[in-house]
Parts: structure tokens; sequence; C-alpha cells
């Protein structure tokens, strides 16, 4: 039985996909059923639970050997200590890639403590460290429904923003075949892009002219300088110094990872 967290999320989502075609007994945890309608099969069950409350989370592990899990599912560290508890054999935890750009930021040390945490508890596994997610663009939304114009306080940096549909095909590779166990990997897209080159990609798929705008706001500003990896994703814009494309999801998956434009074709409702 593989316990999949935050099965419901732009990750999770499709790793339940995933290891459903390949047969796999699944545990897909979620705080509210309604959100994993369509996800039960007859080798996925829903577990309707918070990993917060420790009794649901003792329970969610019964007869589990695998577990996939994320910073952001109430406490990490509790969910690996439980894992170890019950002896899980294998382990995926996605962290974030900050835990080597930025190492000091409160993400970088989120993400190396809870490294530190499988490691300490003897948990054999893998790492995914991945870089900014194309979903982060879905903060522009509201904006572009509304009238087509996106305006944040600076364009930051350019990022190669990775698909998290590629972060889980990578994760059911490291959850179902050989090879995988005690690496870290590092995972980008394939493109270093700018705002302006997203806004491109969604007016293209959209059919009608959307604009990406600055406006400086200097009180914001100041709070990006301060936390740039705290405030990034709320805004959809990257702060932090990218590492480049790297070509790890490449190896892995053994075909490209999807590119940016792919990612706003496959969700252009999202933006209607
Ligand atoms: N966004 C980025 O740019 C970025 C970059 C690098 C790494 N990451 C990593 O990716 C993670 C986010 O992954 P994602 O985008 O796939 O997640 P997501 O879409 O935000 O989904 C996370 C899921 O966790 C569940 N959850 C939250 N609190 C919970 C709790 N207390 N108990 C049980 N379930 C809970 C929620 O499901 P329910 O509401 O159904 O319970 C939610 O759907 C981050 O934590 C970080 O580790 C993100």
């Amino acid at each position: 039985m593989i316990l999949v967290t935050g099965a419901t999320g732009n990750m999770g989502r499709h790793l339940v996909r995933h290891l459903r075609e390949a047969g796999a007994a699944v545990r897909a945890v979620t705080r509210d059923a309604r959100k994993a309608e369509g996800m039960a099969s007859e080798r996925v069950e829903i577990a309707a639970g918070d990993l917060t409350d420790p009794e649901f989370l003792e329970r969610a592990f019964i007869g589990v050997r695998s577990l996939f899990t994320l910073l952001e599912v109430g406490d990490a560290t509790a969910v690996l200590e439980a894992a170890g508890r019950a002896g899980v054999a294998r382990v995926v935890l996605v962290t974030s890639l900050l835990a080597q750009t930025l190492p000091e930021g409160f993400v970088g040390q989120l993400s190396l403590g809870c490294e530190k945490v499988m490691r300490d508890r003897g948990l054999a596994g893998t790492v995914l460290r991945p870089w900014e997610f194309t979903t982060n663009t879905l903060a522009w939304a509201d904006e572009i429904r509304a009238g087509g114009v996106v305006r944040k306080p600076s364009a930051g940096l350019p990022s190669p923003a990775i698909d998290p549909a590629d972060v889980a095909a990578i994760a059911a590779k490291a959850l179902l075949e050989d090879g995988h166990i005690g690496r870290t990997y590092a995972l980008t897209g394939p493109a270093e892009l700018v705002p302006q080159d997203k806004i491109r990609a969604l007016s293209a798929v959209l059919g009608r002219e959307l604009r990406f705008e600055e406006n400086g706001d200097a009180e914001k500003l100041e709070q990006i300088r301060r936390t740039p990896d705290q405030v990034s994703e709320g805004f959809g814009v990257c702060f932090m110094a990218s590492p480049g494309v790297l070509p790890t999801a490449l190896e892995v998956l053994g075909r490209p990872p999807r590119t940016y434009q792919e990612w706003a074709a496959d969700n252009a409702g999202r933006f209607r």
C-alpha cells in the first residue's frame, strides 16, 4: 500500500493516476473527500482526515509500505516520524530546490530540516527538490478573468518553472522502480521564462490579449526583498535567482520536461 498525502493537490492528482494505471494499491489522503471525487477505484482508497490529527495520522499508516509526502501537509516532520514508527520501507519526499539555492531562507531551512528527519529516522527513499511550479501562475487567474492585465510589484527573475505533473511522474518512478533510493533530484522545467513570456503563452491559448505590468509597489517590494522565498508563489512571480535549466528531469523521465506553453494549453480553462 502506498500512502499519498496531498492527493488532491497539483502533484498528488497526477501521482494517484500514475499509480492507479500501474496497478498499485493506494491510500489517498484528503481532508475533504468531496475534493477526491472520481479518484477512488478498486485499488485506490480515499482516507479522509487531517494529518495534524495524531490519531488519524497513525491510522493512515496501517498496512503502508511506501509514502509520498510534501512540506505543506500539516507538519511534514510528524508525517515522517509516523512513517518511521510504521516501518515504511520507501519514502518520496518533495521539498524545494531552495534547499540548494537559498538554504538560509525559510523554505530552504524547512526543506533541509525535513530531509534531515528522513535521514535521522533511517527512512529509505528519494528526495525531490523542484524549482518553481508552473501552477503558481494560477495566482493571476482573477486578474486575467477581470480584464487581462496582471499587475505585480516586479517581474522578478527568469525562472525554469516545472510542471507539477512532471514532478508527479518522477515521484511515481521513484515509488515503483528500482534505482532511485538514496537519490536527491534537483528538478527544473525546460526553459527560463520571465512573466512576460508566460503571459504571452496564456494569451495564445486563451485567444485574447493579456499584459503583465510592474506596479513597483514599494511596500511589497520591501517584503519581496526580505522574504523572496515566502512571497513568490502568492504573486506567481519568481523572485529568487534560479539555478538555470538542469538536466535531471529529462534524465529521470527519459523525455524532456513539459513546457510552460504545454501546461498553459492544458489548464486554459482555469483562467476562463
Ligand atoms: N509551488 C511551488 O513553486 C513549489 C516549488 C517547490 C516545491 N514545492 C513543494 O510542493 C508542495 C506543494 O505541492 P502541491 O502544489 O502539489 O500541493 P497543493 O496543490 O498545495 O496541495 C497540497 C494538498 O495537501 C493537502 N493538505 C494540506 N494540509 C493538510 C492537512 N493538514 N492534512 C491533510 N492534507 C492536507 C490539501 O488537500 P485537501 O485540501 O484535499 O486536504 C492540498 O490539496 C510544497 O509543500 C513544496 O513542498 C512547491
